[in-house]
């Protein structure tokens, strides 16, 4: 069952019910100001840092679901709805709720009123703007009142929900004409307010909230709305809200436009006040004047529509499959443009609270994202690597405001450096901007310890090699990329973190295969690297390291019919036939087969055999098989969760390209491709209801065959799933992959594949790109043509900024 459809010219989702099986939410802002928004308008804003920086206030997990939001109360009458159905959800004649690049738009209809909502974060704005369009479609005249609401969060959303022996006394207001202020502890030690403001005198207004709802009313009964009148209140401590209330008259078939800004601002310390205790209030001022007219708004949203036009036409495809271009032309992208801004910081499964930037997740985000504003990707690799150790071992987080290291959860998780080597290196092949590699980078934000960026990425390399085990394969530390397999936690104790607590480390023999494979990889691209620069005899040491890894995983890393997991803590192995649950795992086969260790002796094949055998369920390929029934105090979380959910033995949708990838050295484009449609949520929006969230973005996880509810999925938006399937698709399916010098061709395609388009645009240039498969083949180019001209092997040279260029290329 579906709720909804792609609008594939609009590039827009269209819900058109509201009782979808999960709040399906939407992201608005592209640099400092964020809104999260769902279907049903609930959702919050923050300013850079959606713990340190909460600008309204959202209760996560609550009931009903998604309570909580930005909401536009009309009172006709004495029926009371709300354009996005809640949270009165009196029953509308007519919903709809699109979500778009960077905006949504949910309009409402009831008793012959139509009320759209357009919301957005302008481009280089520190506000969201929403145009509330009023429209009276009813043969007769309409006097409406209407009330604004949000909520304001006292700035960090952590303290905000603990400490109320504090909170209910510090809450402070202004009101100015139409405009309220959230001016919160900004006496002392803040140098920030929020604002909202709308664009019309105002009947009147609330700010706080008791007197706006009624103590014993929920955001489905505000009593001032019940009642139609406005209390004018002012908040002193308690819970400061803001409410504008307008009474609006309209004709038939007359239409009403309204502006409101919800904004942040930050003043120098000297430039605080306007006078004593009254807040200098220019720069909100100044951003309410952009938009006080509905033109103005019109042409922001316009600006907003071409840049994203823009940012999207750098990569697009046109193939046999519909399903398939309105992912990777659009949502794909769209979703790679979300990781990168928010990490894994806040959805609506994660709180913003939690963690930071992840040093792996990041680097793994770029590469969905690099592509499309690569001087954005350069800050972010210089800032990830400025968080790193002097010998290589990385803080597994930083908080995106100060960029810091996040010393709570510390470092220790030993596939983290490699990562950056992915990272960077991926930067230098989109734009060969080998310059970066000598920008001065700290350790540890360390002033004075700076060394040239190349020089990270020789400790991140070193680190794996300084840090092996008794095989002579990588020591695991704390965990590799699957946080969960816990090798030196051994906790009994429920109130210690799995990621953060090693009860066992000395003499531990845990190793890892994932990272064996994963130091395949990112070690050969490290040595090319060191190459290109001339440095040869690093270039060599570095290879004899990856050729030392290569034999010991062949030696002591193969099961016979799979690459194995892991040692545990005393040498025992980990996902081999020999054990009883978690004989086969995902990530040390996808690895091992990405870098082709033991490709020529049939090793990769029957790797890849096996996880077609044990791990491909219907819902996508899962994580580990027998799943763990019980826990393993050795393995860690990975064994604490239900089997079929998560890391235990759920379809853990990050590392099923890796998988497809593995599937395309071998050259076996129908197996690839029936891989990615299983978890693509294009392919899965029939069965909405099952799948539950968004079928416009990835999810992070779909419940596994041994789930009580296979094909159920959670974690949607914020997961590495984004990037590696962008990556999967465009540079190994497709097949159009940026390299130091040239752009390189080689697709692996389902054969029933005739032909397809794919325009890129690659360092200035624009690639209109058509790959012909008159034999039906999956793999191997025979012959490209350059703007008429056959080139030597499936490389196209980098064209000169500003040109086009035609290419075709037969299989
Ligand atoms: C989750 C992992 C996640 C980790 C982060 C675990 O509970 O299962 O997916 O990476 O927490 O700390
Ligand atoms: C989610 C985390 O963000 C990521 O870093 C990790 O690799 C996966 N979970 C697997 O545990």
């Amino acid at each position: 069952m579906q709720y909804g459809y792609f609008d594939d010219l609009k590039r827009e989702y269209v819900i058109t019910d509201p009782r979808t099986p999960w709040p399906w939410i939407n992201y608005l802002g592209n640099e400092d100001f964020f809104s999260l928004i769902s279907n049903t308008a609930g959702g919050y804003s923050f300013y850079k840092d959606a713990k340190f920086r909460r600008i309204t206030r959202y209760r996560y997990n609550n009931v009903p679901m998604d309570s909580g939001g930005k909401y536009f109360y009309i009172r006709d009458e004495d029926t009371v709805w709300n354009p996005g159905w809640k949270p009165c959800k009196t029953t509308l004649d007519a919903y709809e709720c699109r979500h778009g690049m960077g905006y949504t738009v949910i309009r409402g209809s009831k008793n012959g009123i139509e009320a759209e909502v357009l919301c957005f974060v302008p481009l280089k704005t520190q506000a969201e703007v929403q145009k509330l369009t009023l429209r009276n479609q009813s043969g007769t005249t309409k006097k409406l009142k209407l009330f604004s609401f949000v909520e304001w969060c006292l700035w960090n959303a952590a303290t905000d929900m603990e400490n109320f022996q504090r909170n209910f006394s510090t809450g402070e207001v202004e009101v100015d004409g139409s405009v309220i202020y959230h001016k919160t502890e900004y006496r002392e030690r803040r140098n920030h307010y929020a604002y909202y403001s709308v664009n019309q005198p105002v009947d009147g207004y609330d700010t706080d909230r008791e007197t706006f709802f009624g103590l014993y009313n929920g955001f489905d009964e505000p009593q001032t709305v019940m009642d139609g009148a406005p209390r004018n209140s002012v908040a002193h401590g308690w819970s400061p809200v803001a409410s504008h209330c307008l009474e609006i008259n309209l004709d038939p078939g007359e239409s009403k436009e309204l502006v409101f800004v919800l904004g942040y601002v930050e003043n120098a310390q000297d430039e605080k006040w306007e006078s004593r205790n009254i807040i200098n209030k220019d720069k909100a001022k100044a951003t309410i004047a952009r938009f006080d007219t509905a033109g103005k708004v019109d042409e922001a949203f316009a600006g907003l529509r071409a840049y994203w036009d823009n940012l999207l036409s750098n990569f697009n495809v046109r193939t046999p499959e519909e399903k398939l271009d309105r992912m990777v032309n659009t949502w794909n992208q769209y979703q790679c443009m979300i990781t990168f801004c928010f990490s894994r910081s806040a959805s609506y499964f994660e709180s913003g609270i939690g963690r930071g930037m992840g040093f792996r997740d990041s680097n793994q985000d770029l590469i969905g994202f690099v592509h499309q504003i690569p001087e954005r990707a350069r800050q972010r690799i210089i800032d990830i690597a400025s968080t790193q150790f002097p010998d290589g071992a990385c803080y597994h987080q930083y908080q995106p405001l100060t960029k810091k290291g996040n010393n709570e959860i510390g470092q220790g998780f030993n596939d983290d450096p490699l990562w950056l080597i992915l990272g960077t290196t991926a930067y230098i092949k989109e734009t060969g901007d080998f310059a970066i590699l000598d920008e001065p980078v700290p350790f540890d934000n360390v002033p004075g310890s700076e060394v040239p960026l190349f020089g990270h990425l020789t400790v991140s390399f070193d680190h794996v090699v300084n840090n092996l085990g008794p095989h002579g394969l990588p020591l695991i530390g704390r965990a590799d990329w699957n946080d969960c397999l816990n090798l030196n936690c051994f906790s009994s104790d429920p109130d210690e973190s799995f990621q953060t607590t090693e009860n066992k480390t000395e003499g531990s023999k845990a190793e890892s295969l994932m990272i064996a494979g994963l130091f395949t990889v990112y070690g050969r691209d490290y040595a090319e690297l060191c190459k290109r620069l001339g440095r040869d005899e690093e270039a060599a040491r570095a290879q004899k390291h990856v050729d030392a890894m290569v034999d010991a995983v062949t030696k002591s890393g193969w099961d016979g019919e799979w690459f194995l997991r892991a040692y545990d803590y005393f040498g025992n192995k980990i996902g081999s036939r020999e054990n009883e649950e978690g004989q086969i795992f995902i990530e040390s086969n996808g690895w091992c087969s990405m870098a082709g260790i033991g490709l020529g002796e049939g090793l990769v094949e029957k790797a890849l055999d096996s996880v077609k055998e044990r791990l491909d369920c219907e819902h996508g390929i899962v994580l580990n098989q027998p799943a763990y029934t019980e826990y393993h105090i050795g393995y860690g979380e990975i064994s604490s969760y239900p089997p079929g959910y998560k890391e235990n033995a759920g379809i853990f949708c990050h590392n099923n390209p890796w998988i497809i990838i593995g599937e395309t050295v071998l050259g076996r484009g129908d197996r690839a491709w029936e891989y990615f449609r299983k978890i693509c949520p294009s392919y899965t929006e029939p069965i909405s209801d099952l799948h539950k969230v968004e079928p416009y973005v990835y999810a992070q996880m779909i419940a596994g065959k041994d789930a009580f509810r296979p094909g159920e999925a959670k974690n949607s938006w914020l997961t590495g799933t984004a990037a590696w399937n962008f990556y999967a698709v465009s540079q190994y399916i497709l097949g159009i992959r940026p390299a130091y010098d040239r752009l390189e061709i080689d697709p692996c395609i389902s054969p029933e594949w005739k032909t397809y388009g794919v325009t890129r645009k690659f360092r200035g240039a624009t690639y209109h790109i058509t790959v012909n498969n008159p034999g039906g083949k999956m793999k191997g180019v025979s012959s490209v043509i350059v703007n008429g001209k056959p080139v030597e092997g499936n490389v196209v040279p980098v064209q000169p900024a500003g040109s086009v260029c035609e290419v075709e290329v037969i299989l």
